[in-house]
């Protein structure tokens, strides 16, 4: 087989990417390790920046993310019982999408089947060759039979536990890193929403996270020890703890109800770098690993399809292979900005154990200045909606 691009990992980076090079005419085949039920199995966060819906809508696939999606003028923040909505328009002129990874993931899946893209799923053993070479090629099996595949280019979008990562020489990729010594217990549920926006909250509990997927279904997270077994959380007691952390008026108008799901995440900050070598690139989470606080793992992952589908466009359609080794230089700086975000909201929010006297008083002196200072909640507000991407040139 020979193709211009193969895209390892259907996950929505290679799914986007997929779409985008696809309408560009570049040829492309995804290698996937799991079934399509299975990556729909999977439930992340569900806010979208407004530049990963204008992506999203270059891509041909936002008919039901426009009707389905709510769009988010504001967010909510509390601490010490007091409520601080920020209103997200105002301050930066953008507003967030209200609508999950998994549906995101679904109408990427549905598009590529619609246009007759080429997707292996259940593949095995995928490995990637001669990267140095003129011609890379990635090799893999099956249903039990081997395939190679000749390509110009490999955009490894196979997650934080994939393959891809693992090509780069170990002399050459850098690795950054924070762990958090507590993870998010979350939970879906067939409920209404206890408040319009998302409520981001800080409890000497733990943090609180109020968010939902449409208006009938919420999502909602506590703070936990990594110690913690999700089997010990029964709903009784996932709801009761979560009024513990939330004020009268919020947890009296909480409507409670089964879950549909729930897990426990830890919490990760991550980067590899470079994200480019030869003729591999790396995209999402293969790359780079944020806190959830704040939703960037997505939008990060949008990001990096976009600036690959603007450079690999003008590599095949105008020769720029000068613009090869520019992809991690404009992908990490705008990745680093998110990974600063993330992990400065995670320290504002999130209790520390470990953290003495000096650094309670900064973390509460933190949270005055951000949430009371219009210059604070700006700060906030322009990030939550996502910096702007640079210019391809
Ligand atoms: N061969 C083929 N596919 C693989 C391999 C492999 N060796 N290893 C992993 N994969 C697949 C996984 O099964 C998964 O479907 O790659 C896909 C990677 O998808 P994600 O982990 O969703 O990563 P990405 O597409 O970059 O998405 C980034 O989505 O997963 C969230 O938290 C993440 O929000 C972030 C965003
Ligand atoms: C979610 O809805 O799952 C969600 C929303 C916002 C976050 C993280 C997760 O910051």
């Amino acid at each position: 087989m020979k193709t211009q691009v193969v895209i390892i990992g259907a996950g929505p980076s290679g799914l986007l990417l997929g779409q985008l090079l696809q309408h560009a005419g570049i040829s492309n085949i995804i290698l996937e390790r799991q079934s399509p039920e299975y990556v729909l199995g999977r439930i992340r966060a569900g806010i979208l920046e407004s530049g990963t819906v204008d992506l999203l809508r270059k891509a041909g696939v936002s008919r039901r993310m426009d009707a389905e999606g709510l769009v988010h003028d504001g967010v909510e923040f509390l601490f010490n019982g007091k409520r601080y909505p920020i209103p997200l328009k105002k301050l930066s002129g953008k507003s967030v999408m209200v609508y999950g990874q998994t549906e995101v993931t679904r109408d990427l899946m549905a598009a590529r089947n619609e246009e007759g893209g080429t997707t292996f799923y259940q593949t095995r053993n995928v490995e990637i060759h001669d990267l140095q070479e003129t011609a890379a090629r990635v090799d893999f099996e099956y249903h039990g039979e081997k395939y190679s595949v000749e390509c110009e280019y490999v955009a490894g979008c196979d997650g934080f536990h994939g393959v891809s990562r693992q090509a780069i020489p170990k002399e050459i990729l850098r690795e950054y890193e924070r762990v958090y010594p507590f993870g998010w217990l979350g939970m879906l549920s067939d409920t209404p929403p206890v408040n319009d926006e998302l409520i981001y909250a800080h409890h000497d509990r733990g943090f609180v996270l109020c968010s939902q997927r449409s208006l009938t279904r919420s999502r909602y997270y506590l703070q936990v020890p990594l110690t913690e077994n999700v089997d010990d959380w029964t709903d009784d007691r996932f709801w009761e703890e979560l009024r513990r952390r939330l004020p009268d008026t919020l947890a009296n108008k909480l409507q409670t109800g089964p879950s549909l799901e729930k897990s426990i995440a830890p919490l990760r900050s991550y980067v590899a770098e470079p994200m480019q070598y030869g003729r591999l690139f790396l995209v999402g989470d293969a790359a780079h690993i944020v806190p959830p606080t704040g939703a960037k793992g997505l939008n990060l992952a949008a990001s990096d399809v976009n600036y690959l589908w603007r450079i690999l466009c003008k590599v095949f359609h105008e020769g720029r292979t000068d613009l090869i080794p520019r992809y991690s230089e404009l992908a990490l700086r705008r990745v680093w900005k998110g990974e600063r975000f993330s992990w400065f909201m995670t320290g504002l929010l999130h209790e520390f154990h470990d953290r003495d006297g000096f650094d309670q008083r900064i973390q509460q002196a933190d949270r005055e200045y951000y949430l009371s200072s219009e210059a604070g909640q700006t700060t906030i507000a322009e990030n939550y909606v996502g910096l702007p991407f640079e210019p391809v040139e």
